[in-house]
């Protein structure tokens, strides 16, 4: 470590240290008060004891006796400091405690209220690991010196004392004390110099081991079924041997200071008695400063190392500083307007893109980005279904993105029921619009939970009607403790399908005036898709022989679709090829009229009757004959 740069982390340490203080001062006075009375006590204590081997035992020794108020005194003396010890370490204690978890609390909790303000851009650039140990271990890595900061200055405190009462003592040892002092001390930050860059590597090897550990379990899969078992054990294995490593070198530096810090304050000890003797002799101390001196020298060593502690933890406390700040000081968040959009009488809303251009921000901010979307206009009338078409990678997900605001657009405008997106409040925007997005995401919760996400107004019948909606109200009553049932990490207990549907559910629930399902039933029995799609539309344009059970609030749908059955199904298709909109109309219009989507369309098709043919869907559902679709062509 240059010393340009150690001296940059001190700076930089002590000024995270300083914000620490300044956001919880009254705590932080009650602990360096509490940390004061200690290392004055300690002080004291050295006297005391002094005090009474010369009153109390040295007489005792000469006389044979000892006057009994004396005795009395002396114990008295040595309680009541011990007492206030006490105190101190009490008050020390828990300050440091309560400033400890309480900025960790804090810093936890501003930091994840930033990732729920970022915009999806900006989660986009960051993975998810960095985003866990900003929050857990960075934070916690931030705020670690503070356990013994109010000890290091009481202790800072406590050796000016000492150094004061040595020269009132006498000048001959308070030199002895100004030897041994700063030797102490320097032995200390050497120390710390040392172990910082060793327990960082441990911690980073730790942390990777359970890496590691996480990445087979999760991947069990993967690992048992290529044979991998040997390979993950052997990676585990030189891995953890590493860590080892770094522990016992990080015990080595312990072996070898240690004993120096032990042994430094007992040579301090002996050159006091040495020089104490003779100055013993010439009469200028008597043997109570004597003792006291040699006592002093005993019991400050330990203290000292309170300050190689807060010294030894600012690297890692500016690392993970820096770190938790380059989240709180990330922008980007998306604010929200003042305008709300909730009619009296829920109505299906109107969504419409005009000129919509988007590109994603590239991964390093000098790459120039690339327009992911152009040019694009369209409606989604109210109470219509739109279905939106495309190959691969030509933009659906994004402009389904756009729709629910989880992006803003680079110029031109989304807007719903005529007024853009960006002027709504997030209540309205959240009560009016809901996506189904591409991969399902289902929390380690209750089936309840996962539907209902604590929102206002959704209570069992509610979760039954959504689930009902969702073609699952079959397999959830199925289940054993019904809407009680833990669905595991992920939702691990469930098939692909079933996932897709409680999602789907979830949507539904919070009674939205436009749907936006992004290839929400693709693993779902493609009846079972167009029974679903069929239920949401609007009553009006329901087939009026549909079973009176699926009484849904009226939505706006655009759906990313590719089975023809569904697409048929959609008052409009929007095709769209590399972020363009190539054409829109009606599903038979466009078979005619463009090459690209026939060839699309038939070769889903084709992929999916070879799926069907080899794969058995998981559950099929009966369909009653009123929602039967026909199909064009
Ligand atoms: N987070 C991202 N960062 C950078 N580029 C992205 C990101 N997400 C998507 N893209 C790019 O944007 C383009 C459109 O992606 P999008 O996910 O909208 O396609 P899609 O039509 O939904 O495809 P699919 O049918 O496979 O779901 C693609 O070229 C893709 O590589
Ligand atoms: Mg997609």
């Amino acid at each position: 470590m240059a010393s340009g740069t150690s001296r940059d982390v001190l700076g930089r340490g002590l000024r995270v240290l300083g914000r620490a203080i300044r956001e919880q001062p009254r705590i932080f006075a009650v602990a360096v008060t509490g940390s004061v009375l200690f290392g004055l006590m300690v002080i004291a204590s050295a006297y005391v004891v002094g005090g009474v081997v010369g009153k109390v035992v040295v007489p005792a020794i000469a006389r044979g006796s000892v006057a009994g108020g004396t005795l009395a005194l002396a114990a008295a003396a040595l309680f009541g400091i011990s007492v206030l010890r006490v105190v101190g370490i009490f008050g020390r204690r828990l300050g440091a405690g309560y400033m400890q978890y309480r900025l960790q609390a804090a810093y936890r909790r501003r930091v994840t209220r930033r990732y729920l303000d970022l915009p999806l851009a900006w989660h986009h650039r960051n993975a998810t690991g960095t985003l866990l140990s900003n929050a857990n271990s960075d934070v916690e890595a931030a705020w670690y010196p503070i356990a013994p900061l109010p000890f290091a200055v009481g202790t800072l405190v406590m050796l000016v004392g000492a150094v004061v009462s040595l020269f009132l003592t006498d000048w001959a040892l308070a030199l002895v004390g100004l030897a041994v002092f700063p030797a102490l001390f320097a032995l200390n930050v050497v120390y710390s110099r040392r172990m910082a860059p060793r327990q960082a590597r441990a911690q980073r090897l730790r942390a990777e081991v359970s890496g590691i550990a996480h990445e087979s379990f999760d991947g069990a899969l993967v690992v048992k079924t290529m044979g991998r078992e040997a390979q993950e054990t052997e990676r585990f294995g030189a891995r953890a041997g590493e860590l080892r490593d770094a522990l016992i070198a990080v015990g080595r530096l312990r072996g070898v200071f240690d004993p120096m810090l032990e042994t430094l304050p007992s040579l301090g000890t002996l050159a006091v008695l040495v020089v104490g003797a003779v100055r013993l002799r010439q009469g200028a101390i008597t043997v109570t400063e004597l003792v006291s001196v040699a006592f002093l020298f005993t019991v400050l060593a330990f203290p000292v190392r309170a300050i190689g502690w807060v010294l030894a933890e600012l690297p890692r406390s500016v690392a993970g500083w820096d770190r938790v700040r380059r989240v709180l000081d990330a922008t980007g968040e998306m604010p929200y307007g003042q305008t709300t959009l909730d009619p009296a009488t829920p109505a299906p809303a109107t969504l419409a893109f005009h000129d919509v251009h988007f590109g994603y921000e590239p991964a390093e901010a000098h790459l120039p980005g690339t327009e992911v979307l152009g040019e694009v206009t369209f409606t989604v009338p109210a109470g219509r279904t739109v279905a939106l078409v495309g190959p691969t990678g030509a933009g659906k997900s994004t402009i389904a993105s756009l729709a629910v605001r989880l992006v803003d657009p680079r110029a031109g405008t989304v807007t719903l029921d005529g007024v853009d997106v960006r002027e709504l409040t997030a209540a309205s925007l959240a009560s009016t619009v809901a996506l189904v997005a591409q991969v399902p995401f289902v929390f380690d919760d209750t089936v309840r939970a996962n539907i209902a996400l604590d929102r206002p107004g959704i209570g069992d019948e509610e979760v039954w009607a959504a689930l009902r909606l969702a073609e699952a109200d079959g397999f959830v009553a199925a289940l054993p403790d019904g809407l009680d049932t833990m669905v595991g990490e992920r939702g691990t207990s469930l098939s692909g399908g079933q996932r897709q549907r409680l999602t789907l559910a979830r949507a539904l629930a919070g009674r939205p005036r436009l749907l936006v399902l992004d290839d929400a039933t693709s693993a779902v029995d493609p009846r079972v898709e167009a029974a679903i799609l069929a239920g949401l539309r609007a009553p009006a344009d329901r087939p009026s022989s549909g079973p009176e059970r699926r009484q849904a609030a009226p939505a706006s749908i655009l759906v990313v679709a590719y089975r023809r059955a569904t697409i048929a199904l959609a008052d409009e298709v929007i095709y769209v090829e590399h972020g363009r909109v190539i054409a829109r109309g009606r599903h038979t219009e466009l078979l005619a009229a463009v090459p690209g989507y026939a060839d699309l369309v038939t070769a889903y098709e084709q992929a999916e009757q070879e799926r069907e043919q080899t794969r058995p869907y998981e559950e099929v559902t009966p369909l009653t004959s009123g929602l039967e679709v026909e199909v064009d062509r």
